[in-house]
């Protein structure tokens, strides 16, 4: 790795630079999910339905041709499973043949597509089967997988098969007791719960083991079709960093605390073409567990402190426990703000801590910056991660300062690098 002076570092060549999206939170209308079945029953927990998102089911076009033009060489989105198949068994030819056709799409704009399967929303159908807990859940994932390449085909070469599968855990076992133990008082303290709303909540519960074994099965029986498909497919998934970072004395707590959130997804990753990386904030753990976040810290709009340095820590642990054969993809970092001047500031730290680890010989494929669009918050539009603006009534798209500052270094092939000892001294 090159450092064209002190404050940049050449990016390799074939390095991927965008802006990630999932289908639930930009599409709109995704009524075959299990997450609309939830936004829009009576007595759901969220603070607000998806609605129509973005439009992006309808103005993808219109999203790939403003992230070719800031300078962006590759989009992340996902695959819809609920659209695909949205009664077990039956596929969507449309489904297939309007995933097909974004795929062409991002390709014909020069934007390498990096595609997810799953991005935690199921088909409502998969859900009423007793979702990943189900005996058979690896398997008809695997069913899904073997249907999709008919979209894969069209020119993939980047797969996530499952994105956050530690989240979807965590959001497992927090759905489990809000429905087990459904209170007035609990329901209560639930509203606004999403996903981020939940980031509380994930503290006070165990990730459901049941469900990490699901999702690692899911995840194996996925990549063994998507490898034998004989496309050259690179295959992956993608894990949510927390970036837990131990008081003097709590390390042991800390490791422990880790490991069922975190650390036993990216070990199943040892054998994949490629991990994941997404960070946003780092998490203290104390010698009784799970800290505040620091008083007088900066919040952004999730309540997260906020802590740029995330990105390179999270990339560093990932190649710690995964292994160095393993490269590594941001496949998403990002801040909930409605500063865009924050945004800048943040995007441009982290970007240098990731210059940091490159710096130190640690093998990053790309950056792909959560999110390309403001979205549904999974319960809420209020956080705004896009560097794209988007207007709810109209769904006119409006880039941001940062979405040019971002496109301008994709462009240049450069990244700020700031100077040994300077990210530390922060
Ligand atoms: C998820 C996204 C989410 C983002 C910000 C990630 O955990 O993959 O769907 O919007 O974080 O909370």
């Amino acid at each position: 790795m090159t450092s064209s002076a002190q404050s940049e570092l050449v990016l390799p060549d074939g390095f991927l630079m965008g802006a990630a999206t999932s289908a639930h939170q930009v599409e709109g209308n995704n009524t075959g999910s299990d997450w609309w079945a939830f936004e829009n029953r009576p007595d759901t927990f969220v603070s607000e339905p998806s609605g129509d998102a973005a439009d992006s089911f309808h103005r993808w076009p219109e999203d790939m041709d403003l992230l070719r033009e800031l300078g962006f060489n590759s989009y992340r989105f996902s695959i819809e499973w609920a659209r695909v198949e949205p009664v077990q068994g039956r596929v969507s030819r449309a489904a297939l043949a309007h995933y097909r056709d974004m795929v062409r799409g991002a390709i014909e704009r020069g934007l390498t597509p990096v595609v997810t399967l799953h991005h935690f929303t199921c088909p409502q159908w998969f859900h009423a089967r007793g979702g990943w807990a189900a005996p058979d859940s690896a398997e008809v994932f695997a069913r899904y997988t073997r249907t999709v390449l008919e979209v894969l085909r069209a020119g993939v070469t980047y797969v996530a098969t499952i994105n956050e599968p530690n989240m979807v855990a965590l959001m497992s076992a927090l759905y489990r007791r809000a429905t087990e133990s459904r209170t007035t008082e609990s329901r209560a303290n639930e509203k606004g719960a999403g996903h981020t709303g939940a980031a509380a909540g994930f503290a006070s519960v165990e990730p459901a083991a049941d469900v990490t074994e699901a999702l690692i099965r899911a995840h194996h029986a996925a990549t063994e079709v998507l490898r034998d498909a004989g496309l050259g497919l690179q295959v992956g998934w993608t894990v949510a960093n927390q970036v837990y970072q131990a008081e003097l004395g709590a390390e042991d707590v800390a490791a422990a605390y880790a490991f069922p959130r975190e650390d036993v997804f990216l070990e199943a990753a040892r054998d994949d073409d490629w991990i994941g990386v997404q960070a946003y904030t780092r998490h203290l753990i104390g010698a009784d567990g799970p800290l505040p976040v620091p008083e007088g810290a900066e919040t952004t709009l999730t309540g997260w402190e906020y802590y740029p340095e995330a990105l390179g820590e999270a990339v560093r642990h990932t190649v710690d426990v995964v292994g160095p054969g393993v490269p590594v993809m941001v496949t998403e970092n990002g801040i909930a703000t409605g500063d865009d001047e924050r945004r800048i500031d943040y995007t441009i730290r982290a970007l240098e801590s990731l210059a940091s680890a490159m710096a130190d010989g640690i093998d990053v494929r790309g950056y792909l910056h959560w999110s390309a669009l403001d979205n549904y918050e999974w319960g809420t539009y209020q956080p705004t991660f896009g560097l794209i603006a988007v207007d709810p009534d109209t769904f006119a798209r409006t880039p941001k300062e940062s979405a040019r500052r971002l496109g301008a270094l994709a462009r240049s092939g450069r990244i700020p690098h700031a100077p040994a000892g300077a990210l530390s001294a922060r």
